[in-house]
C-alpha cells in the first residue's frame, strides 16, 4: 500500500488510488482517491451535489467495491474480507433520516440490530438501555415507540444503534441535516466524544458549516477527486472546536 498513507499515525481506514465507475456511465464517479482516515479524529467530507460523496460512503462502508485501487482497514485489504462481516463488525452507520423502525420502541431498535449483527451480548435489552442512556435517552423514553420521539431523540437512538456492535469506524451521512441548530450541536458533541474519548474513527459527509468547523480534518470532494480542504484551519474552526472539546 501507499507508504505515505501507511506511515500516518493512527490510520484506521485508507484508500489507495481508488476509482469507481457506475455501469454505463461515461465519467468516473471517483477518480484516483488516496486518503487516510484516523482513529480518534472527526473527519468531514464536503462537496457539491453529484461530487461523489455517496459513492465514497458506499465504498468505505463496504456496500460496493472499487473498480480500481484498494481500501485497507488497519492495513488489511477490504476486498479480501467478507463484506457482510466488515459491515456487521467494524462499521456503524448513521443516516440523515435516522432509518429507524418507527413502530417499535427505541430499545427494540437496538435489540433487533444486535440480533442482525449476531451480537453475543446476553442481555441485549439491558445493553440497549445502557447505550441509550449514554446518548442521553432515559429508560422511559427508550420504551416509547420511535414515532413518538423528537428528531434529536431519534438521532440519538440512531447513534446508539450504530454503536451496538462496538464498531471502530462511524460513518455518518448528513447526520444533522434534519435537525435544528441546538440539536445539531448536541449530536456533534456526541460524535466528537466518540472520536476524542473513545478513539473511534468518525467520518461525516456534510453540507453543514458547523460540522466542518468542529471537524479535526476536512476533505473536499470535487468531481470525484478528494483533497484536503484548507479553509478548515480558520480561526473560527479552532475557536468552535475548543468549545466542543471543553464542554
Ligand atoms: N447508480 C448510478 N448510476 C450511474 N451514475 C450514478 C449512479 N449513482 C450516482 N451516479 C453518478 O455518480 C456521480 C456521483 O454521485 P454521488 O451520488 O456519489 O454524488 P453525491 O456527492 O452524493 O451527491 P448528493 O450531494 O446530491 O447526494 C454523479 O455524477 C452521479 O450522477
Ligand atoms: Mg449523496
Amino acid at each position: 500500500m501507499n507508504e505515505h498513507i501507511a506511515v500516518q499515525s493512527n490510520v484506521m481506514l485508507s484508500m489507495h488510488n481508488v476509482s469507481y465507475s457506475y455501469d454505463g456511465a461515461s465519467q468516473k464517479a471517483l477518480k484516483q482517491v488516496s486518503a487516510g482516515f484516523q482513529s480518534g479524529k472527526v473527519t468531514a467530507v464536503i462537496g457539491k451535489s453529484g461530487a461523489g460523496k455517496s459513492t465514497f460512503l458506499s465504498l468505505i462502508s463496504g456496500l460496493d467495491l472499487p473498480t480500481e485501487g484498494n481500501i485497507y482497514l488497519r492495513g488489511e485489504d477490504l476486498s479480501l474480507r467478507n463484506r457482510d462481516d466488515y459491515r456487521a463488525q467494524d462499521i456503524g452507520v448513521i443516516f440523515q433520516s435516522f432509518n429507524l423502525l418507527t413502530n417499535v420502541s427505541a430499545v427494540q431498535n437496538i435489540v433487533l440490530s444486535m440480533f442482525i449483527s449476531k451480537s453475543t451480548v446476553k442481555n441485549k435489552k439491558e445493553y440497549g438501555y445502557q447505550l441509550l442512556e449514554q446518548m442521553g435517552i432515559s429508560r422511559e423514553t427508550a420504551g416509547r415507540k420511535v414515532l413518538k420521539l423528537s428528531g434529536g431523540e431519534q438521532q440519538r437512538v440512531g447513534i446508539a444503534r450504530a454503536l451496538a456492535h462496538n464498531p471502530s469506524i462511524i460513518i455518518a451521512d448528513e447526520p444533522t441535516g434534519n435537525l435544528d441548530q441546538e440539536t445539531e450541536e448536541d449530536i456533534l458533541r456526541i460524535l466528537t466524544r466518540l472520536a476524542h474519548e473513545e478513539n473511534r474513527c468518525v467520518i461525516i459527509v456534510t453540507h453543514s458549516q458547523k460540522v466542518t468547523s468542529i471537524a479535526d480534518v476536512v476533505f473536499q470532494m470535487k468531481q470525484g477527486i478528494l483533497s484536503p480542504f484548507q479553509q478548515g484551519e480558520s480561526k473560527q474552526k479552532s475557536r468552535v472546536a475548543r468549545r466542543y472539546r471543553h464542554e
